[in-house]
């Protein structure tokens, strides 16, 4: 089973509670789901392997470390999944972006994809899947199922709240998936909403409703 995490940090928790306050507005929504993810990025990213690396300081040689191992791509899952993405490329800036588009039906609650494009490469490469919210759990799902399809293998999920439902049915799904969250919620309403949560993450990113 993969690696479950709620990163906790109590800078994020008081960032967090800033967006779900339901009178924060979309420019403040905004900049602060770009600063938790560059938050979370930095322990997403704790377990980057490291290399030797041979190099002369102003005093003498030395052996010091390197990042190694698989390059990154960011795959925010669109819409509410691109706030994420700057945040992360603070701490990543080499990483690719690939594109994911995925919608729920608002009655069925079941996911739609609409657009895939991904780098060539993302079969060699680390993934980093975002989208604020995972609350049934049925679009992280879908949209892993699509780049497995296509070769994809070392994926990371990476969430800002979660509910438990989400969790257990992706867990079910990708058992190879580690899960990053900043919050674990209570549970899922009956329309689907994750309860606390902070509403429709897409529509007050982008300011849709
Ligand atoms: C939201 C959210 C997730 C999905 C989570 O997207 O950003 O992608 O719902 O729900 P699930 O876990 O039950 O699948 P939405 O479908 O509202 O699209 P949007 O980002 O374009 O608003
Ligand atoms: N999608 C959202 O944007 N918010 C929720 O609470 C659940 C799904």
């Amino acid at each position: 089973m993969g690696k479950f995490q709620v990163i906790d940090h109590p800078l994020i928790q008081h960032k967090l509670t800033i967006i779900r306050d339901k009178n924060c507005g979309t420019k403040v929504f905004r900049e602060v789901v770009d600063e938790i993810a560059m938050l979370m990025a930095y322990e997403v990213s704790r377990d980057m392997p490291l290399e030797d690396v041979e190099i002369e300081t102003p005093i003498t040689m030395s052996t010091q470390k390197t990042l190694s191992g698989k390059k990154v791509a960011i795959v925010p899952i669109l819409r509410a999944g691109l706030g994420m993405v700057d945040g992360i490329l603070e701490l990543i800036p080499a990483a690719k972006v690939g594109h994911v588009g995925m919608f729920r039906d608002e009655e069925t609650l079941k996911p739609h994809e609409y657009f895939f494009k991904m780098p060539e490469d993302i079969d060699s490469r680390q993934l980093f899947v975002v989208d604020p919210m995972l609350a049934t759990g049925g679009s992280a799902i879908m949209a892993i199922d699509s780049l497995k399809k296509r070769g994809a293998s070392n994926i990371k999920f990476v969430c800002l709240v979660a509910a438990p439902e989400g969790v257990k049915v992706l867990q079910d799904a990708h058992p190879d998936v580690d899960i990053y969250t900043a919050a674990l919620d209570d549970h899922l309403n009956e329309q689907g909403y994750i309860v606390p949560g902070l509403g429709d993450a897409g529509d007050r990113l982008f300011g849709t409703k």
